[in-house]
C-alpha cells in the first residue's frame, strides 16, 4: 500500500533529483561562519536571526501545569549570554563538561545555550534519571558543573564525583555553602551580551550517553559541525518554514530533544513549543491546539498510547493547525500510519536516525509516496546500504546489517574517553555499522527489521540489558538475571527479567515487586522491568555468559538454536 502525497509545498521538491545531485556545501552559506570563519552552534540557532532583523520573533512557547511564558529571539540570546557568564565567573572554560539535570524548563534551554556558546560540552540527563544513572555519567565524563533543582539534586552522590566542582540551583542553595550558586541571583548579576567562544567545526559541543549490549552506557560526542545536518533536515525532514509553530514531544535528555527539540527548530527560525510534564492525551492535544502548533515530531509509543485513547477525543479539539506529523524512535506500525490518516487526516512520516548519528539519516518526506512501515529513504547527501556480514553490499529484499557511508556533518566523533567502542562502528572500511538490521526495496525504500545485539527499545528509549542485569544482581536475593526485550502492543517493547535466586530466597510476588522498585530507584522508570521471572537455573555459556537469545526463545516459544556453546 502506499499513501500519496499530502503537500508539494515543500523545498525538497524532487527527491531523486536532489538525492542525486545534493552537496553538504551548499548548505553552508546559510550560516554566518561561512563568512566570517567563526563557529558557534549556539551562536548561529539564536543570535544569528536577531543580527538577521528577528529579534522580536518568538523562540520558545513553555508552558506546564504552573508555568506560562514565551521568549523571543532576543530574550533567548540575552538569557543564554547570561548563563555563559555565569560559567565563565565560575571558571569554566573551553572543553569542560558542565551537565543539566532538570525538568524541561525555559532554564534548561537557556543553561543549555550558554554552555554550549562558552565552548563547553553539554550534557543533558534525562530528568527521570536515579541516583546509579546519573552517578555513572557525571563520573565517566568527569563533569565539574551541574545545573539542578534541590529536588533532583538529591539524586546526586556528590561525595563519590571528586570532578564535579559547582553546582547551579534553580531553586536554592537555601544557605550560604561553597561550590553552591544560585541560578538567578548569578543571572542577575550577568551582562546580556557575551564574548561568544569561537570554535572549530569539529570541537565537542555535546555529550549524550546512550546504551549498547554491553557495558555501562557510553558518552556519545557530537561537534559544532552538525549544525549543517540539523538545519537541512529542519527544512525538509520536518518541513520548517517561516511562521511555523513547532513541537518536539521528546525530552532534551535524549538526543532527539536536543537535535530536533534545540538546534533544528531554532537554526530554522521558528517558535519551539516546549510542554513540561507528564504525558496524556488530552493534555497534548490542548498543547497542539492552544499553540497552534503546524508541525509535530513525536514517537510511535505516544502515537499508539493516543490511539488507545481513542477516536471520540480527536474530535474534542482543534487539531487543524497541525500541517506535518513525524515520528522517530522504534518501528512505527502501519495500523497507526492508516489511524493517522483516519482520525488527523494527516500522513504520519517516519524517520530514521540514532543518538550516533546526530540527525536524521533516513525519512519519508512530505512530498513523496509514504510506504506504511518503511523508515523511507536516505536523506539527500546520505549513502545508505545493506551489508552482509563481510561488508559486502547485499540487493534488494535481502536483509542484513543497516550501514551508513561516513562521514556525514552529524556524525558522532567519538565515545568519551572509549576509542574501542567507537572503533567497533566503523569495523568495514568507510562505513558506519549501524546494529540495525534492515532491506531496501526494489524502490530505494529502507525497512527496518530489528537489532543485531540485544539493546532493547522500550517507548522509543534505549536501554541496555547489561544495565539492568548488573542493577538486578546487586539484589540480595539475585543470584543470576537475564534481562530481555519482550514484545509489546503499546510499547514496543517491555523489559523483561529471568531471575535466579540465591539460596534461602522464596519466589514470591512481593519479592518481585521489590525487585522491581529497587532497579526503579536506582535506575531509572523506564529501566525497571515490568515483567520478572524466576527460574531455577539461568542458560549460560560455558564462559558463564547468559544466553539472552535463549531466554527470548523460551520468551517467544521459538526454537532454542544452536546450544552447542551452553554449560550443560
Ligand atoms: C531504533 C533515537 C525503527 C533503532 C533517534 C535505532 C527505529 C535506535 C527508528 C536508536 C525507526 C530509531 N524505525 N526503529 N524509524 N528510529 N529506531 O539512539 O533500533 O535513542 O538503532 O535514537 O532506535 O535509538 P536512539
Amino acid at each position: 500500500m502506499r499513501i500519496p502525497v499530502q503537500t508539494k509545498q515543500n523545498n525538497l521538491s524532487n527527491y531523486e533529483e536532489m538525492a542525486a545531485n545534493f552537496d553538504w556545501k551548499e548548505v553552508e552559506s546559510v550560516f554566518t561562519w561561512s563568512k566570517t570563519g567563526k563557529v558557534n552552534e549556539a551562536y548561529e540557532a539564536i543570535d544569528r536571526h536577531v543580527h538577521e532583523g528577528k529579534g522580536d520573533q518568538l523562540a520558545l512557547l513553555y508552558s506546564d501545569a504552573n508555568r506560562e511564558e514565551r521568549y523571543t529571539y532576543r530574550q533567548m540570546m540575552e538569557k543564554s549570554n547570561q548563563f555563559g557568564s555565569v560559567l565563565r565567573r565560575i571558571g569554566i572554560t573551553k572543553g569542560d563538561r558542565v551537565f543539566i539535570f532538570l525538568p524541561r524548563t525555559p532554564e534548561f534551554y537557556f543553561s543549555f545555550l550558554g554552555i554550549v556558546k562558552i565552548g563547553a560540552i553539554a550534557g543533558p540527563l534525562f530528568e527521570a534519571f536515579m541516583e546509579d544513572a546519573v552517578r555513572d555519567r557525571l563520573d565517566n565524563s568527569e563533569a565539574i558543573a551541574l545545573v539542578t533543582n534541590k529536588e533532583l539534586l538529591k539524586r546526586v552522590q556528590t561525595d563519590q564525583l571528586p570532578h564535579l566542582k559547582h553546582i547551579i540551583l534553580v531553586d536554592g542553595p537555601d544557605e550560604e555553602r561553597e561550590g553552591y550558586y544560585n541560578f538567578q541571583e548569578e543571572m542577575d548579576k550577568s551582562p546580556t551580551t557575551l564574548d561568544i567562544e569561537w570554535m572549530d567545526r569539529e570541537d565537542p559541543m555535546l555529550i549524550h550517553y546512550t546504551s549498547g549490549s554491553t557495558g555501562k552506557p557510553k558518552g556519545v560526542i557530537h561537534v559544532h559541525n552538525a549544525m549543517i545536518q540539523h538545519y537541512q533536515t529542519g527544512k525538509w525532514v520536518l518541513d520548517l518554514q517561516e511562521g511555523d509553530t513547532y513541537w518536539c514531544t521528546a525530552d532534551p535528555g535524549w538526543v532527539t530533544g536536543t537535535s530536533y527539540g534545540i538546534f533544528a527548530p531554532w537554526l530554522n527560525g521558528v517558535t519551539n513549543v516546549v510542554r513540561g510534564g507528564r504525558f496524556s492525551p488530552d493534555d497534548w492535544y490542548q498543547t497542539i491546539s492552544k499553540n497552534k502548533v503546524t508541525v509535530w515530531y513525536s514517537a510511535p509509543t505516544s502515537f499508539r498510547m493516543l490511539m488507545a485513547a481513542g477516536d471520540e477525543l480527536v474530535s474534542k479539539y482543534d487539531l487543524s493547525s497541525v500541517r506535518h506529523i513525524l515520528s522517530v524512535g522504534e518501528p512505527l506500525n502501519p495500523e497507526v500510519v492508516r489511524w493517522g490518516l483516519k482520525v488527523y487526516q494527516k500522513r504520519i512520516h517516519d524517520n530514521w536516525w540514532m543518538t550516533e548519528t546526530g540527525g536524521i539519516l533516513i525519512a519519508n518526506y512530505p512530498q513523496m509516496e509514504i510506504k506504511p512501515g518503511s523508515m523511507g529513504k536516505p536523506f539527500p547527501g546520505i549513502q545508505a546500504a545493506i551489508l552482509d556480514d563481510e561488508g559486502n553490499e547485499l540487493p534488494p529484499y535481502q536483509m542484513g546489517n543497516l550501514a551508513i557511508k561516513t562521514p556525514w556533518p552529524s556524525m558522532m566523533r567519538s565515545i568519551w574517553k572509549n576509542p574501542e567502542k567507537y572503533r567497533e562502528y566503523f569495523s568495514f572500511t568507510g562505513w558506519y555499522i549501524s546494529g540495525d538490521t534492515a532491506y531496501r526495496d526494489e524502490d530505494g525504500y529502507f525497512w527496518f527489521q530489528g537489532r543485531i545485539d540485544d539493546v532493547i527499545n522500550t517507548s522509543g528509549e534505549r536501554v541496555g540489558p547489561f544495565e539492568v542485569e548488573s542493577k538486578l544482581v546487586e539484589h540480595p536475593a539475585v543470584a543470576e538475571a537475564g534481562v530481555i526485550g519482550k514484545p509489546d502492543p503499546v510499547r514496543g517493547q517491555i523489559i523483561k527479567a529471568f531471575i535466579a535466586l540465591r539460596d534461602g530466597y522464596k519466589p514470591s510476588d512481593e519479592l518481585k515487586e521489590e525487585i522491581r522498585l529497587f532497579v526503579r530507584h536506582g535506575l531509572a522508570a523506564h529501566a525497571a522491568p515490568r515483567e520478572i521471572e524466576f527460574k531455577d537455573k539461568l542458560p549460560k555459556t560455558r564462559s558463564g555468559k547468559i544466553m539472552r537469545r535463549v531466554l527470548k526463545a523460551w520468551e517467544l516459544g521459538l526454537p532454542t538454536g544452536d546450544l552447542s556453546t551452553m554449560e550443560d
